[in-house]
């Protein structure tokens, strides 16, 4: 496993639980050393137990690299970061090309070469390339295996997925592929094997997918908020029809993280670039950013038009909640255009402050938790439906405040229910 960040570790560790003998290798000696010690460098639920009880079985490796550990496997897994380059949204395939041109020197007998970091159409003809031009005598196959763990469940999503997508050009690389993925047979995970181009496209369409159905419910919150209808209720009636689901019609700030709005831009840069224009991606894109913007107007307004020198205390900053990752967060967004407007601002995060110190502005306070955060406020906003959120003392909140503003901008709470504590609540689409 070439890269041992998110994708690699839970990856590794989970192929390692699947039985197989697995060496996660990474450029960072630190971040190996570290690894070697039981010390997981992100917060995954779960995932620290994984790696140190499969460390201590022996069936998972650290090792600088990619070196001399690439000879004995028969898979070996690029799983390295793709950036979104800067400037042109386009995904940065510097790492998994290098990766490519290091571990192609290592390869003895054959094996199968596989991209697992999510990768525009083509990356892994191109690795073929750079690997057979660096070792024109080996014996390997390339595929595509993307992955769908979404943070904060990635263990759950690996060992029980919708599905596994193998993108091969070969029966070989098929067969070792699904070997891999046997133990999947028992709880009868469809494993769909495709041409390698439509398993890199499959990553980008499912991500774009989501994404938009998050926009498409982030719009209709608003238009009911125009009219007076309640979005929970348009997402159930629609989200019953078979054909739409229920899942990913939650109205919120906007996605974020660190796929969606990368791979979406991507996506969209992949089909301009093709000629045939994504349009309803784009929209998607435009959508998200206008959702941010209707979030500080939702504040703004809830504080009377004008937030200068008003106390704004903030119940979340991750993206979602069970990550440290700051990557994208709405909160980043929302949050420093209300301080340059002369808004001051307490937060609380259960694990993403140290992230969010980087990023935030200076002035921003960071409080031990959410009723410190409280104290003083003119508005509490819910950014994050952290558990610790879902069932504040809502009295203790109110009492510790000098406003009565509630905005909650992931409707964690019943409107009727914190009207009659005495809030002037506000959600999104309610
Ligand atoms: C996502 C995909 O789900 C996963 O399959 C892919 O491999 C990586 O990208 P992740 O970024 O971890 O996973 O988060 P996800 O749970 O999908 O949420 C993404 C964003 O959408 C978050 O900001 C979340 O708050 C937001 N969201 C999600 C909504 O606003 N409403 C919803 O209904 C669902």
């Amino acid at each position: 496993m070439v890269g041992a960040g998110y994708v690699g570790l839970v990856s590794g560790a989970c192929f390692a639980e699947f039985g197989a003998e697995v060496t996660c290798v990474d450029v960072d000696p630190d971040r190996v050393a570290g690894l070697r010690d039981g010390a997981v460098p992100i917060y995954e639920p779960g995932l620290e137990d994984l790696v140190r009880r499969n460390a201590d079985d022996g069936r998972l490796r650290f090792a600088i690299g990619p070196g001399a550990e690439v000879g004995t496997a028969d898979l070996v897994f690029i799983a390295v970061g793709t950036p979104a380059r800067r400037g042109d949204g386009h995904a940065d395939l510097r790492h998994v090309y290098q990766a490519a041109k290091k571990l192609a020197p290592n390869l003895r007998g054959y094996t199968v070469v596989v991209t697992k970091s999510t990768v525009p159409v083509g990356t892994a003809r191109e690795v073929h390339r750079i690997v057979r031009d660096t070792r024109p005598e080996a014996d390997f196959d390339v595929a595509s295996n993307p992955e769908f763990l979404r943070e904060g469940s990635a263990i759950e999503d690996f060992m029980r997925p919708d599905r596994v997508v193998l993108g091969v050009e070969s029966a070989r690389a098929e067969a070792l592929l699904r070997e891999l993925y046997r133990p999947l047979n028992l709880i009868e995970t469809p494993i769909l094997a495709t041409g390698i181009e439509s398993a890199e496209l499959t990553k980008y369409a499912s991500n774009a997918f989501l994404a938009t159905k998050i926009s498409f419910i982030n719009e209709i919150a608003a238009l009911c908020e125009a009219t007076g209808a309640d979005v929970h209720a348009v997402a159930r009636g629609m989200g019953l029809d078979g054909r739409i689901g229920r899942k990913f019609l939650h109205p919120g700030p906007g996605f974020g993280g660190s796929c969606f709005p990368k791979d979406i831009a991507a996506l969209s840069r992949i089909a301009v670039e093709r000629n045939v224009p994504a349009r309803i991606v784009e929209a998607t894109i435009a959508a998200n950013a206008a959702q941010r913007g209707r979030m500080r107007e939702k504040i703004r307004n809830a504080l009377d038009g004008d937030v200068e020198d008003k106390r704004i205390g903030v119940l979340g900053l991750t993206f979602k909640p069970e990550t440290d990752d700051m990557r994208e967060a709405p909160s980043l967004h929302v949050l420093p255009p209300l301080v340059d407007e002369g808004a001051r601002i307490r937060a609380h995060d259960p694990q993403g402050m140290e992230a969010a110190a980087a990023h935030l502005p200076e002035t921003v306070r960071f409080c031990a938790d959410p009723y410190e955060v409280a104290e003083g406020a003119d508005a509490v906003v819910l950014m994050t439906e952290w558990n610790a959120y879902r069932g504040l003392d809502l009295e203790r909140v109110r009492d510790a405040m000098d406003g009565r503003v509630f905005v909650d901008l992931r409707n964690v709470y019943e409107p009727g229910s914190m009207r009659t504590l005495g809030f002037r609540y506000v959600g999104v689409g309610r």
